[in-house]
């Protein structure tokens, strides 16, 4: 895919070279201008998504640029004998999701703008029209609530375990996929070891009907039927939106429609809710009080219906969510970071950088560093079990997000390891601390609940390591006791009788024990 992209881009520029001096043969005033190209989705679920642009045509040279209310992106191309093709020209700097070069191509004729959109993925087709640029603008932001603090709910008293539609799925969730997945968590056995929640992340939304009442798109013909087949497999189902008009996908969010979206997910039977900021940042200001707000609002609206609803805020981190206002707007899990991607860098980078906010965090308000990557292909086996002894560590949700039905022997061994989930959703919680990090090496270590440690021995370098562990590492209740050691990972105890243990680390691998003194 990104060779054709690479293909049509080239013929652009080709053409821009050669065509650039010839006279203009079309009449300039009716390209100028706002358009909103209007093509579907292309995952076929009926939605239509519009994209803005604002074109300049000098001659046969398309410029201007692709309007997402406030994210302006370039654009540039060529107009020759009615035929159109143009490109986004993303930054350097441009957020992964903008990387891409989006092409667009068709014919400007009789003014009738008709394009295709290629984002390196799909292409699909439809007809600009012409608009004002009011059009293209946000809407104008509502007034927002005095702030308060939003009582707990009382939930998620360890941290939520269960599967998001995200990382593996993206636009192509649908009723029968969902179902699918919450047949496999039960007979994979991965609700035996804690994992409960389905959760429905982003696209599953149509539009509102004459009353502003949310709508699924075709993709989910009768959500409540959904939520039955769920519970009745002894789960609980999660759902997805945005304080903002759109989703993240250009969906429709909960703006203006906060308290009645809260409504209709508890009608539904809805048991979890992920909110996702996305182009609220397009009407609101970027601030801790403001985001507060924001999210406060949803989440009094959430307790307003009196069904037990997990509030999962997706907010990237911004503003100190952790100690300024997560907890005080109601919510039991709020993301620390940006989007994980499924290779070692992502997760390397987005895991050992929660360390420092990982006290910030209490039984009911969970750090979320993102969902899991186990099992979707772009790591090694010792990079995801790497992953999944972190986040345990770190008393991250553990939010599986690969396929449940295609699970191999050994992404089921990482996501079901019983001994790792227990440090995980250990009762009594304690914070992880760094007790060493040398070069590439760093340990780490959380006290339990029974008075045992759990501590992770992990090499972040691209070489095997030998690594000691010395027993001065451990908390003074340690000293002089015989000490009870267990590998995690080989299911095996260890024997540690002098002052250190010596051991093995896998490249981009981890060493997790758990031990206790007797
Ligand atoms: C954002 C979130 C992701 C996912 C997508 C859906 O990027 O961070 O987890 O929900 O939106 O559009």
């Amino acid at each position: 895919m990104r060779r054709f992209v690479g293909r049509r881009t080239g013929i652009i520029l080709g053409c821009l070279a050669v065509c650039i001096c010839a006279p203009a043969a079309i009449a300039q005033a009716q390209l100028d201008g706002y358009w909103d190209l209007q093509t579907p989705n292309p995952s076929g679920d009926g939605t239509i998504l519009d994209t803005f642009f604002q074109i300049h045509q000098n001659g046969r040279t398309i410029s201007g640029s692709l309007i997402r209310w406030h994210h302006i992106i370039p654009i540039a191309g060529i107009l020759q004998n009615g035929t159109i093709h143009f490109t986004t020209q993303p930054p350097a700097a441009a957020p992964r999701w903008e990387r891409q070069p989006i092409v667009f191509s068709g014919t400007f004729a009789n003014g009738k703008l008709m394009l295709s959109r290629n984002d390196g993925e799909n292409t699909t087709h439809g007809l600009a029209r012409h608009v004002t640029e009011a059009a293209t603008q946000p809407p104008k932001p509502l007034p927002l609530p005095a702030l308060h603090d939003v009582p707990d709910n009382g939930l998620v008293r360890t941290p939520p375990m269960g599967w998001n539609s995200w990382n593996k799925f993206a636009d192509k969730v649908d009723d029968a996929s969902v179902r699918a997945m919450a047949d496999a968590m039960v007979s994979s056995g991965m609700s035996k070891v804690g994992y409960t929640y389905i959760n429905i992340d982003d696209t599953w939304e149509l539009g509102r009907d004459a009353s502003g009442n949310i709508v699924p798109n075709k993709k989910f013909p009768d959500m409540k039927a959904l939520a039955d087949y769920v519970h009745s497999k002894g789960l609980k189902i999660g759902i997805y939106s945005s304080p903002g008009p759109k989703t993240c996908a250009y969906y429709e969010g909960s703006f203006a429609h906060v308290q009645q979206d809260a409504a209709t997910y508890a009608a539904w039977g809805i048991d979890y809710l992920k909110y996702d900021l996305c182009t609220d940042l397009d009407v609101y200001k970027d601030d801790a009080p403001t985001l507060q707000a924001i999210y406060q609002e949803m989440g009094d609206a959430l307790q307003a219906t009196h069904r037990p609803i997990v509030y999962s805020l997706c907010e990237y981190g911004r503003a100190q969510v952790w100690n300024e206002w997560g907890e005080k707007s109601g919510g039991n899990l709020w993301r620390t970071t940006g989007d994980i991607e499924d290779r070692w860098e992502s997760m390397d980078k987005i895991g050992f950088s929660q360390i420092r906010i990982a006290g910030f965090v209490k039984p009911g308000h969970w750090n979320d560093p993102d969902m899991l990557e186990i099992g979707n292909g772009g790591m090694t086996a010792d990079e995801y079990r790497t992953h999944m002894s972190l986040w345990s560590l770190l008393a991250a949700p553990l939010i599986a997000g690969n396929d449940l039905r295609t699970m191999t022997d050994e992404t089921k061994s990482i996501l079901m390891n019983a001994e790792v989930i227990a440090i995980d959703q250990d009762p009594e919680f304690q914070s992880v601390t760094e007790v060493s990090h040398v070069g590439k090496i760093e340990v780490l270590l959380r006290p339990l609940g029974d008075g045992s440690v759990a501590l992770g021995i992990f090499n972040r370098g691209s070489e095997p390591a030998t690594e000691k562990f010395a027993r001065i590492h451990l908390p003074g209740r340690f000293v002089g006791k015989t000490l009870q050691v267990r590998d995690l990972w080989k299911h095996a105890d260890v024997a540690f009788t002098g002052d250190e243990l010596t051991t093995n680390v896998p490249k981009h691998g981890v060493v997790l024990l758990r031990i206790s003194a007797q």
